[in-house]
């Protein structure tokens, strides 16, 4: 394709090492319908004759249906998925074929075709965390009331409910979809027509291919438009911080899931036994997603490293730009199946989570917050009685609530029997009916407000 002023072909580990193929395969479909958006345009500009767009559109057409069937060629001579199409189109059109790279490069070619692929990706991924969304509010719904201990620390520390925990992974993901969707609205203008890095002379229209693509409109400066790679960036970073939030969520359900917690059931469907251990239920698709999160956070900075320090514009370095958003891609998109498979399918332990609040002296807060209200006592103070009465309980080996009220005397005489009022966990989750408190009534608000896309 570029061999005119070349004597000799390449050696065959330059030809390996520039081969994009192996990988590059995976835009055949976006390097076929800007093809055609291209050629079509070429033809109503009156810059290809309309005999020679039909063959090439035709041509074409007949490629995609041969990809579809088994995919492009790997010949590591062709190089890549622009050149494979090409030389495809040269047998099926002949000597026409030559006209579709008119007022053209791979340059801005492969930056149009590559952000299809991302926008593609984009919407997938959407799509995948709406479900996600979707799955949790049921499971939510159905635990809005129901009691587990909340941690700092991963100390027992307050009693929440299971939906209200859950609504916090809703919020995570609805982060993730803004970034997404940010990182879509902004990468949504055709390269395409920047040719090679300075534009062309011939009498383009690139708000028609831009059109005929679904971008908003043409880039506005060519050098920019073939050497730009944001939109790749913008997809792994938002792609990273989406898989910090489903490995932290993996990370939970792993501990959730053993023994000594007991707050979960994995489904079979999403658990693995041990070919050695006959008592095991090991959370592997769980800890899969955990690891997950380490190679893409991986691939966001190998293509950071990538670009960093190459000048404008085109540099052949920005090939290796596909390999870690692929990857990334497939492993984030699996992720997120795995994840709202388990959020579907898991059987939640409510007494396990109940027990495990009552445990843990959670309620001491509501102990100390008593205090404060009905005996006008300062908050450090109150926190300082409340201290003594968890050691005693402790010592005693009881729960709070079941300290004899003279024992409790004896360490302020303020204390009265209303106090066992609020140190059960049902009546402190109650309670906690600030916005966005764990109160069941609050989670039900903010489900609501979730089910109207408000929050
Ligand atoms: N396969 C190349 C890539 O992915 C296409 C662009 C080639 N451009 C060039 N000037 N050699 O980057």
């Amino acid at each position: 394709m570029w061999g005119g002023r070349f004597a000799d072909g390449p050696s065959a580990i330059m030809r390996e090492i520039n081969a994009s193929i192996p990988f590059d395969k995976r835009l055949w479909r976006q390097d076929i319908v800007a093809s055609r958006a291209h050629v079509a345009m070429l033809g109503k500009q009156g810059i290809v004759d309309a005999a020679d767009v039909a063959a090439i559109d035709r041509g074409l057409a007949q490629i995609a249906d041969e990809y579809e069937k088994s995919g492009p060629p790997e010949d590591l001579s062709l190089e890549d998925i622009h050149m494979t199409v090409e030389s495809r189109l040269a047998e099926l059109v002949g000597p026409a074929a030559g006209r579709l790279h008119t007022a053209r490069s791979r340059n801005d070619q492969v930056a149009t075709d590559f952000r299809l692929w991302v926008r593609d990706a984009i919407d997938a991924v959407i799509a995948g965390l709406n479900a996600f969304q979707a799955a949790l509010l049921v499971r939510a719904t159905e635990h809005a009331a129901t009691i587990m201990p909340g941690f700092t620390h991963l100390q027992i520390a307050q009693p929440v409910t299971l939906g209200h925990h859950l609504m916090a992974w809703h919020a995570m993901i609805g982060r993730d979809l803004s970034r997404f969707a940010d990182a879509r609205a902004r990468m949504n203008r055709s390269p395409l027509g920047s040719a090679a890095l300075a534009g062309t002379g011939f009498p383009i229209d690139r708000h028609a291919t831009a059109a005929a693509l679904g971008f908003d409109g043409p880039t506005g400066n060519s050098l920019d438009s073939v050497s730009d790679r944001d939109f790749a960036l913008d997809y792994l970073m938002a792609a990273t911080q989406c898989s910090l939030h489903l490995s932290r969520m993996a990370e939970e359900f792993v501990i959730w899931a053993s023994q000594p917690y007991g707050f979960v059931s994995l489904p079979d469907a999403y658990s693995t036994g041990s070919s050695i251990m006959p008592q095991k239920r090991n959370p592997d698709a769980a800890e899969l997603v955990r690891g997950h999160s380490g190679r893409i956070a991986g691939c966001m900075v190998a293509l950071t490293m990538t670009m960093k320090g190459l000048p404008l514009a085109y540099s052949k370095d920005m090939q290796d730009d596909k390999p870690p958003v692929f990857e990334a891609h497939d492993l984030l998109a699996l992720s997120i199946a795995a994840m709202t498979g388990m959020v579907e399918t898991t059987r939640f332990v409510p007494e396990r989570m109940r027990a495990a609040a009552e445990a843990g002296f959670s309620t001491a807060t509501d102990f100390a917050d008593w205090l404060v209200r009905e005996g006008n006592i300062p908050f450090r103070e109150a926190h300082h009685i409340t201290g003594r009465a968890v050691k005693l309980a402790e010592t005693e080996g009881v729960a709070l609530a079941a300290l004899p009220l003279e024992a409790l005397q004896a360490i302020d005489s303020r204390i009265d029997e209303r106090v066992f009022g609020v140190l059960t966990v049902d009546a402190s989750v109650a309670s906690r009916t600030s916005h966005g408190g764990t109160a069941p009534e609050q989670v039900r608000a903010r489900i609501a407000e979730a089910r109207k896309g408000k929050a």
